[in-house]
C-alpha cells in the first residue's frame, strides 16, 4: 500500500455542502463547509427540497475550493468518500451522484460512509492519539446513540433515543420560546445567563435507551402556561435535565463495558455545559473524555473523509451501485 493516502470527503446529508481533503485519515488539508442555515432560518428548520437544490448549486465550487485550499489536484486523490445515509434522501443523492461521477471519471475507488460513523471519526482528527476501543456518545440533530467503538469499523449500539434526538429537542424548544433555527447554540448562550432552578422530568429505561420528549414537553408546557417565565432559567434547567440523563446512561455504559475512554460527537457536543459536565467524569470516574473541536462537531466533510479512510483500509469499498439510504443504521 502507498505510504500516504489522500481522501476526498463529500458531505451533503442535511443543510451543509462540505468537501474536504484529508491525509491518512487524520490530517486535514482542507475542510470547506457551505452552510445553508441562513436560507432555512426563515422556515424555522431545514426544507428538504430547498436543501437539495442548494447542494446541486454548491457542490462543484465547494469541491474546487477544497482542492485549491489543500494544494492538490484530482490526480493526487486516492479515495473518494461520500455520506450515503442517514439523512434527507434528495440531499444525500447530490453527494452520492457527484462522488460516483468523480470515481468513474477519475478511476478512483469510491467509499460510501455512514454519517454517524463520520461524527465518531471527527474525534480522530482532533485527538491524534485516540484509538478504539472507546465509548462514544453521539448527540446530533438527528441522532442520539451510545456506541461501543470496538474498532474503527466495528460498533455495538448500547442505547439510543426512543423519540426525539437531543438536538431535535433543543431546536423544538428554541423555536417555541422564540429563538432562531438552529436553536441549540442559542439555548447554549441563554442558559449561561440562568440558573437551573426548574424541576423537569427525567426518563430512564431498564436498558440504556433515552427519551427526551418528556423533558421537551414539560418545557413547552411551562412556557405556554407561564409566558413570562424566565427564559434563561428555563434554558439552563432544560440543558441540565438533558445532561443529567446523558451522564447517567453514559456512567452505566462505562461500568457495563468497563471502558476508560469516552468521546462525545455530533452537533450538540459543541454545547459548553454538556462538555463541562462530561469533562468532570474524568476525575469522578477516572477516565479520559474527548470531544471534537467545535467546527468538527457539526456536519463537515473532514469527518467523512476520516471515516472513509478507515473503511478503505479495511477493504469496505463501494461500487457505482451505491445509493442514498435515508434511514441507514450504524
Ligand atoms: O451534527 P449536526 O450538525 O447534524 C446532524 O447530523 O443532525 O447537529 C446539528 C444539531 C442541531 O440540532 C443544533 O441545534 C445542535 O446540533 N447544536 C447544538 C449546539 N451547536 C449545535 N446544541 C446545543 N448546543 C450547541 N452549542
Ligand atoms: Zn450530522
Amino acid at each position: 500500500m502507498k505510504k500516504n493516502i489522500i481522501t476526498l470527503g463529500i458531505e451533503s446529508s442535511c443543510d451543509e455542502t462540505s468537501v474536504s481533503v484529508v491525509k491518512n485519515g487524520r490530517e486535514v488539508l482542507s475542510n470547506v463547509i457551505n452552510s445553508q442555515i441562513e436560507i432555512h432560518k426563515r422556515f424555522g428548520g431545514v426544507v428538504p427540497e430547498i436543501a437539495s437544490r442548494n447542494h446541486v448549486e454548491a457542490i462543484q465550487t465547494v469541491t474546487k475550493e477544497a482542492l485549491e485550499k489543500a494544494g492538490v489536484t484530482f490526480n493526487d486523490i486516492d479515495v473518494i468518500a461520500c455520506t450515503y445515509g442517514p439523512g434527507l434522501v434528495g440531499a444525500l443523492l447530490v453527494g452520492v451522484a457527484y462522488a460516483k461521477a468523480l470515481s468513474y471519471a477519475l478511476n478512483k475507488p469510491l467509499v460510501g460512509v455512514n454519517h454517524i460513523q463520520g461524527h465518531i471519526a471527527a474525534n480522530y482528527i482532533t485527538h491524534k492519539e485516540l484509538e478504539p476501543p472507546f465509548l462514544c456518545v453521539i448527540i446530533s440533530g438527528g441522532h442520539t446513540h451510545l456506541v461501543h467503538i470496538k474498532d474503527y469499523t466495528e460498533f455495538e449500539i448500547l442505547g439510543k433515543t426512543r423519540d426525539d434526538a437531543v438536538g431535535e429537542a433543543f431546536d423544538k424548544v428554541a423555536r417555541v420560546i422564540g429563538l432562531e433555527y438552529p436553536g441549540g447554540p442559542k439555548i447554549d448562550r441563554l442558559a449561561k445567563e440562568g440558573e437551573p432552578n426548574i424541576e423537569l422530568p427525567h426518563t430512564y429505561f431498564d436498558n440504556l435507551d433515552f427519551s427526551f420528549s418528556g423533558i421537551k414537553t414539560a418545557v413547552l408546557n411551562l412556557h405556554h402556561k407561564t409566558p413570562d417565565i424566565n427564559k434563561e432559567n428555563l434554558c439552563a434547567s432544560f440543558e441540565k435535565a438533558i445532561t443529567d440523563v446523558l451522564i447517567t446512561n453514559t456512567t452505566k455504559a462505562i461500568e457495563k463495558i468497563n471502558i476508560d475512554k469516552v468521546a462525545l460527537a455530533g452537533g450538540v457536543s459543541a454545547n459548553i455545559f454538556i462538555r463541562e459536565r462530561f469533562k468532570s467524569l474524568e476525575e469522578s470516574k477516572n477516565i479520559k473524555v474527548y470531544y471534537p473541536e467545535k467546527v468538527l462537531c457539526t456536519d463537515n466533510a473532514a469527518m467523512i473523509a476520516s471515516a472513509g479512510y478507515y473503511n478503505y483500509i479495511k477493504g469496505n469499498i463501494s461500487d457505482l451501485t451505491l445509493n442514498a439510504v435515508p434511514n441507514l443504521k450504524i
